[in-house]
This record gives structure tokens, sequence and C-alpha cells, in this order.
């Protein structure tokens, strides 16, 4: 079932628990996600970034795909346009069928970053969208423009209350401690400034670089007030090694990537399962 990520993230943080964002670079990542969360019972929010719809020479396409997915699943999924700076992908949104997106003006000054994602959620919310938006820097991106803030700034919670309070943003993305595209759960988080940022805000907090940190930490996040967790390279891990394995024996695209599908539920089902679940 096709579901607004608003209600995913309102039922998560309601229960005291959190919700998960998968990266769908491909049909097979959406695919993988929706049959993880039939199997665990579990909602799950599907994201689409700029630069896989980059990769696919336009977002509607692969979007379409993914909502049909989501539409068919036995499990309640959303979608998303995640690490959003081209205005022009932002303008396609509604009519590609997101309920929600991140504005990502992170790379900017502080002064920059609000002007912009000011503009970019006034212009969202009047289509319906929910809006998430990134104050200091999770870094680790590829392709990523050059920051104004050195790899890794933490956020510090009485700018955020402000970032917050100045743009009308949903749900804020913060830099705890977190990398993006790690293949290894080796970062270790800051939970004292993730309680700091969550008693300082009153919005739902969101973990960018999940695949790089430890499972229990995620965990004792969203113990300490994170709400949406985004996961993306921890499935092209799984999804290229099953690939890899199984490419020797076939010419067949379908034989190497349904090995690659079943790697990624497989990661996504437990990835799912971490969680305390919604009542
Ligand atoms: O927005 C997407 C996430 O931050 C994914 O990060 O690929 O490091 O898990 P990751
Ligand atoms: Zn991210």
């Amino acid at each position: 079932t096709l579901v607004p990520t608003a209600d995913l993230v309102a039922a998560a943080r309601a229960a005291g628990t959190g919700v998960l964002a998968f990266n769908v670079i491909t049909i097979e990542h959406a695919q993988a996600i929706a049959a993880a969360a039939r199997r665990a019972h579990r909602p799950a929010i599907l994201q689409i970034s700029q630069n896989a719809a980059r990769y696919h020479g336009g977002v509607s396409a692969i979007a379409a795909a993914t909502a049909e997915i989501a539409r068919a699943a036995g499990a309640e999924l959303s979608l998303h346009l995640d690490h959003v700076d081209d205005v022009g992908l932002l303008e396609q949104a509604p009519a590609a069928g997101f309920s929600s997106v991140m504005v990502d003006a992170s790379a900017l000054s502080y002064a920059a970053n609000v002007a912009a994602t000011r503009k970019a959620t006034d212009w969202a919310h009047e289509r319906g969208l929910w809006v998430e938006a990134e104050l200091g820097h999770v870094g680790g991106k590829p392709d990523a423009p050059a920051s104004a803030h050195a790899a890794g700034v933490r956020t510090d919670p009485a700018e955020a209350a402000r970032y917050v309070a100045e743009t009308g943003v949903d749900a804020l993305a913060v830099a705890v401690g977190s990398t993006h595209a790690m293949a290894d759960r080796t970062a270790s988080l800051d939970l004292d400034l993730v309680a700091a940022i969550r008693d300082a805000v009153p919005v739902p907090l969101v973990l960018h670089g999940s695949s790089g940190v430890p499972l229990e930490q995620i965990r004792a996040a969203v113990g300490r007030g994170m709400v949406k967790i985004n996961v993306g390279t921890a499935l092209n891990v799984a999804f290229t090694d099953a690939v890899r394995a199984a490419l020797p024996e076939s010419r067949d695209p379908r034989r190497y990537l349904a090995a690659g599908r079943d790697a990624m539920a497989g990661v996504v089902e437990r990835l799912l399962t971490l969680l305390p679940e919604v009542p």
C-alpha cells in the first residue's frame, strides 16, 4: 500500500520508535524492500535520490515503477525524494508520486541554507509535500559539491532550533557522527548530541549514512529521538557481492539480479526488525 511519508514518521514518533528509509536505485531495490517489509510486517520509506534519478536520466520512470511496487505490496510503503538540490527536480516531485522530499542545502553557509530551504519548503508545503532538510554536514556523498563546512561538522542544538523555526521544515537531518557511503559499521554516534538536539527542536530527527552505524547505536539513537533512519550503501554492498558471486555461472541477468535482490531483502528484513514495532 502506498501511504504518505508523513503518516509513517508520525506513527513511529508517537510510538517512540523509528522508521527505516531505504534508497532505491533499481527496480530490484524496490522489490527487495517491498518483499522484506511484507515478511517483517513493518512499514518502510522507499527513497529515490537526485543521484539515482540522474542515473535513470530522469525521475519519472523509476518513481512510477517504485510507486506501483508500493501500491501492490503487502506492507505500508511511502515514496520520498532524497537529497535534492536541483529545483527543477523538486518541481517534478508531486506529479511523480512523491509525498515527501529532502531539500539538501547542507553544503551551503547557514544563511544560504536557510534561504534556499525556506523557499523550497514554502513551495513544497503548498503542494502537500512533507519536507526534510539538513543542518550540519553528514558528508561522504559521492559527487557532492564542495561544502561550506569541513566534512563531519556536527549539528549545534541551538542553531538547529533556530533553523527549524526559520525554515518551517517537517523533519531535520542532523550530523551526529555518521558519514555517507561507509561499507563497514565503524561510525560512532554522539548519542548525547542526539538527545540534546531532540530536546531543542520540535520536529523528528533523521539519521543519514546509517549503513556505517553499528546496529546497537542505531537502536540507541532511536531511543534518544532519532525517527527516520536512512540506509543505502548496506543494500548495495549485499547486492553487489551476491551479483559478483552469481555472475560466473550465468549470462541471464535474471539469474544474477535475482541473487542480488534476495541478498538485499535479507539485509532490509534484518534492519526492519531492529527497532520496536508501532503497536
Ligand atoms: O540519504 C540516504 C542515506 O543517508 C544513505 O546513507 O548509503 O551511507 O547508508 P548510506
Ligand atoms: Zn543521506
